[in-house]
Order: structure tokens, then sequence, then C-alpha cells
């Protein structure tokens, strides 16, 4: 592997510190990491060096740390000012003359997205944008250099729309990875494998045999010391704009024409172009009881920690067929789950018998305990015929003895290999705006009343009206994934 610098933007965050270095961290120890590679953090707090080293106090207590501490660096600063930019460019310098090349640079955005256009202007204004300033017959424009933004991208449709445009006018596509950490799950990429490395569940893939979907996503925990990133953002803008929408891509897609990067995009953006709002209604805005008293929340916060929809995907494959999905914070347990519900036939043969009220279910386990289910009717033992719903389980650690790569440790070596299969594509993320645009405007016409519910809930009670109102019901997880 090449050397490379990663100047990570937001550095004293919290996703740089439970999620990149971490990550990073994890690589360095796997070995997958290049002998020479360089850290350096940008934030307003005023560190040197060694406090930022001694900053990620989980990962300090592991021996490891001090090899892989010593590859990184802080740079302080306002993101407003041009100061340490110029520093950090004199800083990339020597590094380049120290190691006597051009070094591939990644500048990562992790900062809540106020910041992005400030920071890539000011990338602009000090040429860092650039790379290290000479042409190489290898790479083209300087396009080693490349720009890893995080969720979310934007706002709203039109800042979105902004981000992307002042975008393509610094860096060519090959150089702009849009992240959504969601994509590199192993579970995500497994549900791909499901559907189409086995024939047998695609043939009843579609309306004909699929009632509906439900979509979980829940967390225990509450937004912690993050209310000042959350409460410019919601639950609709940091969950389901991205990670809800890739996970539907996921299971109403169209096969793609190939497994490459082009076909893959292509099948994911077209289905997420098909997502639209059941009807009017049809989103539950809620918020846990104790979220206007979490630090760094106004007393007067109408932001939603949760969120409940039903969605339908107009393609001929799944029109009609309702996705109701819900996101909350505060929720009873830690869980991310999918669940494909078949139409149920048992009543044709079997009516009075008493057939039980869920037929056939795939649930795909997204964490925790990773893994798939498949539910099924089986007869009772016993003289009398008697019929009840089994289940026969798939878990990934107990199979492969591993839960694979973590999320972002494998979003890390695709940015490293230049490979963008995993990340957004612009339509993709122009067309989830859309519908997200589209709830967040009507809300704010309909002067959408917040739903509260209470923490260890499974959200306001609307959400469960929701699905209900269609003769449906919640199917609710039994704890651990059993
Ligand atoms: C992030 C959200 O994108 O995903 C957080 O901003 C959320 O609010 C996190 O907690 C969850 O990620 P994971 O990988 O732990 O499910």
């Amino acid at each position: 592997m090449t050397p490379f610098i990663m100047i990570i933007f937001g550095a004293t965050g919290d996703l740089a510190q439970n999620k990149l270095i971490p990550a990073l961290f994890s690589l360095y120890k796997e070995n997958l990491l290049p002998e020479e590679f360089f850290i350096i953090g940008f934030s307003r707090r005023d560190f040197q060096n060694e406090e930022f080293r001694n900053y990620f106090e989980k990962e300090r207590e592991d021996p490891k740390w001090k090899g892989f501490s010593k590859h990184l660096s802080y740079q302080s600063g306002s993101f407003e000012d041009e100061k340490p930019y110029i520093e950090l460019s004199e800083n990339l310098k020597k590094i380049d003359t120290e190691m006597g090349a051009c070094i591939t640079r990644f500048f990562y955005l992790a900062t809540p997205p106020d910041h992005y256009r400030t920071i890539l202007d000011k990338l602009v204004e000090t040429k860092l944008s650039e790379g290290c300033g000479y042409p190489s017959k290898d790479f083209g424009k300087g396009n080693w250099t490349r720009m890893i933004i995080e969720k979310p991208f934007g706002k709203d449709l039109e800042t979105a729309r902004n981000l992307d445009k002042r975008l393509a006018q610094i860096f060519e596509e090959e150089q702009i990875f849009r992240v959504d950490h969601y994509l590199g799950k192993e579970t995500v990429q497994n549900m791909l494998a499901f559907r189409f490395a086995n024939g047998i569940f695609e043939p009843v893939w579609n309306r004909n045999y699929i009632d509906h979907v439900q979509i979980t996503w829940a967390e225990k925990e509450g937004i912690g010391r993050r209310g000042k990133f959350f409460e410019g953002v919601g639950m609709l803008r940091d969950v389901a704009q991205n990670h809800i929408m890739q996970l539907l891509a996921t299971v109403a897609m169209e096969q793609p024409k190939s497994f490459t990067k082009e076909d893959l995009r292509e099948a994911r953006a077209k289905v997420i172009k098909s997502i639209r709002c059941a009807e009017k209604g049809a989103v539950v805005k809620g918020q846990y009881e104790g979220y206007k008293k979490e630090q760094d929340v106004p007393n007067n916060s109408e932001t939603e920690t949760f969120v409940g929809m039903k969605l339908f995907v107009d393609t001929e494959r799944f029109k009609g067929v309702p996705f109701y999905i819900r996101a909350g914070k505060k929720m009873p347990e830690d869980l991310v789950e999918i669940s494909v519900v078949f139409i149920q036939t048992c009543h044709i043969l079997f009516k009075e018998f008493g057939c039980p009220e869920i037929g056939n279910v795939i649930t795909f386990r997204i964490q925790p305990n990773e893994g798939i289910k498949l539910r099924f009717i089986a007869k009772k033992p016993g003289a009398k015929l008697g019929l009840e719903s089994v289940d026969m389980k798939f878990n990934y650690n107990e199979t492969f003895g591993t839960r694979g790569l973590e999320a972002y440790q494998r979003i890390l070596l695709d940015i490293f290999s230049g490979d963008q299969m995993l990340f957004n594509r612009s339509d993709e993320l122009e067309s989830s705006w859309k519908l997200i645009t589209n709830i967040l405007n009507n809300w704010e016409k309909e002067k959408e009343k917040i739903e509260v519910y209470k923490e260890g809930s499974w959200g306001p009670k609307e959400s469960q009206e929701l699905i209900e109102k269609d003769g449906k019901k919640w199917l609710e997880s039994r704890k651990g994934g059993e």
C-alpha cells in the first residue's frame, strides 16, 4: 500500500472519537495500513500533538496505541481562518519533502454539515485542494487528493445540490467520496448476496408474494453529548435520509447488470428515485420525554428523535407493497432489522385448525447479533393438528467465527484503494433529499405536532397506528436477536 496523509476536520468530535480513529487503529493492528502514514486532526480545540494523542481514552489503554499514535498529529484552528490552513499546507509540504514524493492526501469532513462549505472554500483559497501542485502522469489532474464527505450531505435538497455543485467545481467525480457507512456494513452487503446469489428467493421477491416490509432502526441511547449537532439535524436527516434509504434500496433494488461500481450505483439510484410517501399523514414525528433537558438542547426544541413512515416503492416489482419504517433514539434496545413479510396462505387449507398470525417472514438482522432468520409454519407435535410459527436461523458469528470488518474499516479501505462502489453517487442523494425535503416542508406547512414518547418505548402510539390501521402489526423483536 502506498503512503497517505489523512486530514480529519472535526477530529475531536464524536465521529472521529467513536468511529474513525478506532477504525484506523484496528486497521493498523491488523497490518492493513502502509508503513508510512500520517493522520492530522484539524479542530478548534487548542491541543498540542500529545494532547490529541491522549484524547482517545479507550484506545490509549491498548499496548499497540503507542506505535499507532506516533502517526497522529494535530492542527488547531478555526475552520473560518486562513492561518491554520496555511500552517497545514506548510506541514504537508514538509512531509512531502521528507518522503521525497507527493503523498496521497485524503481530506475527511467529519464536522457538522454547516462547516462543509467554509472548509471547501478555504481549501481552494489556500490551494490545498490542488494537491501537491505538480502534475503526475499516473494520477492525471492531481487526482491523488480525495475528498471525503460525511452525512448528512446538506440540510435539504437545495443545500445538497449546492454542495454538490461546489464539489464538482473543485474536484473530479473520482476524487469525491460521499459516505454512508451503512453501505459498508457486512450485513448490508450480505443482503445482496442473499438476494442475488441464491436462486430460490428471487422468484418470490415481488408484490405477488410480499405483503409488506418493516424496517426498524432503534438505539437505546439518547443523543448523549451530541446536542449541538443533533438539534440542527433531527432523526429524519440524521438517519432516514441516508441509512434507512440505503437499507430500503438494498431490499427493493433490481438485480444490477454486473457487480461493478457503475451498475450497483445505478441500481441503487433507480430504486431510491421510485420511493414515495404513501399518503398524507403517513409520517410520524416524535421526541423522547427528556430530550429538551439534554445538554445543548433548547427547552422549546421541536427536533424529532423518532420518525415513523409508510412508504411505497413505485416499481413493477414492489408497486403497492407498503414499507413501514420506524427509527428512533431511546428505544427499548439497540436493533437494526429489516423484515420482509410474505402474504399469508395458511388459511387456504388450514383455517379451521388455527393459523398463526404471521406466516413467512425473512428477517435481516443488521445489528447486533448479525444474521438472517426465516420464519415458517410447522405442525406442532401431537395427535391433533395444530400449527405454530417457527424460526430457522443463521448467525454470522456462530457460522464464520467473526462478525467481519467494522463498517468504517471497510469504508476507509475503499477510500485508500479509490473504490467508490459503497459510496453515494450524487443522484442517489438528490432523490432521497427530494423525499425528505417534501416531508420537512409539509411538517412546516402543516405545523406538524411533535408526539412525545416515553424513553424505553417503541415511539409514539401514532407509529403503531400507522401500521395497525392497515391491519398489520410491528413484529416485536425478541431480546438479543433470539
Ligand atoms: C450515525 C448517526 O450516522 O449513525 C448517529 O449520526 C447514529 O446518530 C450512528 O448513532 C449509528 O451508527 P451504527 O453504525 O452504530 O449503527
